[in-house]
């Protein structure tokens, strides 16, 4: 896209790293400033694609586990661009009833599922900032749209990282845990910048501090486990996103790379 492509509301000089992800992936719904803010990226941590690549296969791989638990309401929050294989394709393919509500706080975000869902009255695009946790989770849209009365999964893929604070963090989990009746599921996948020189980290940072989102806080496997904590974690637990249940057995993971951890865990 050019700038002048642009949607009211969308700024296309500020990267934002929902258009940033979409370069990431392919994707044609960026501008010249996410495309270079992502190629710099790229030099810093080379296999960043593939690392898009492996979150989108374990959104896809989580959600199709989740029907086949039964579930069939989904809030999916960092919702991101709709790209291939969204999260109400592969929950709807299997069971067509089934209802997600997306969350993002990216204009883009909204502007373009909102267009893309028009017709499909089981979707909700709700626009919130999930550090207002408890006011997207009273939100009218999220309220009427979700019957928490029945078993929903809160999708949290490839976004607490964007949230610096480890404290902010966990309450936006522990907040959106809290809707959670049993036979509900917490999905989360995080990422890592793996070793980078303190030369690379300010690069990085510095990209970063250009962009909507304030950096990228990579988290250790237990500090992903303890947004978990008190649920059943489902096989084989928190582990890189590649070893959650591979459809193959090439699951290639490097040490000192980028990368990603994530787990689905029930209420009991
Ligand atoms: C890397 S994308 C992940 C998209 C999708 N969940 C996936 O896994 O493919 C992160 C998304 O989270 C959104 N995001 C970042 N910070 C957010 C916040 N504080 N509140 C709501 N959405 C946020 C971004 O706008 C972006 O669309």
């Amino acid at each position: 896209m050019t700038e002048f492509d642009a949607p009211s509301g969308v700024d296309p000089f500020t990267p934002s790293v929902a258009r940033m992800y979409d370069y990431y992936l392919g994707g044609k719904d960026n501008f010249a400033a996410d495309r270079e803010a992502a190629e710099k990226i790229i030099e810093i941590l080379p296999n960043v694609r593939d690392v898009a690549r492996e979150n989108r296969d374990f959104l896809i791989r989580t959600v199709t586990y989740l029907s086949g638990q039964g579930v069939r309401q989904f809030l999916d929050v960092g919702a991101g661009l709709p790209t291939q294989r969204n999260v109400h394709q592969v929950a709807q393919e299997l069971a067509p009833e089934a209802r997600v509500v997306y969350v993002d706080n990216d204009p883009i975000v909204l502007t373009h599922a909102r267009a893309l869902l028009a017709q499909n009255e089981r979707v909700m695009v709700v626009g919130a900032d999930m550090r207002g946790t408890q006011a997207l989770l009273d939100h009218p849209d999220v309220r009427s749209h979700l019957d928490l009365s029945q078993p929903v999964a809160v999708l949290l893929l490839g976004v607490l990282h964007f949230i610096p604070d480890d404290d902010e963090a966990m309450k936006i989990v522990t907040t959106l845990r809290s809707i959670l009746g049993p036979g509900g599921y917490l999905v989360v996948s995080h990422g890592s910048i793996g070793e980078l020189s303190e030369d690379e980290k300010r690069e990085g940072a510095q990209v970063f501090s250009r962009t909507s989102a304030p950096g990228v806080t990579s988290r250790s496997v237990e500090q992903v486990l303890a947004f978990f904590d008190g649920l059943d974690l489902v096989h084989p637990g928190v582990v890189p996103l590649q070893r959650w249940r591979p459809e193959t057995h090439l699951s290639i993971v490097r040490s000192g790379e980028a990368g990603a951890v994530g787990g689905v865990a029930r209420v009991s």
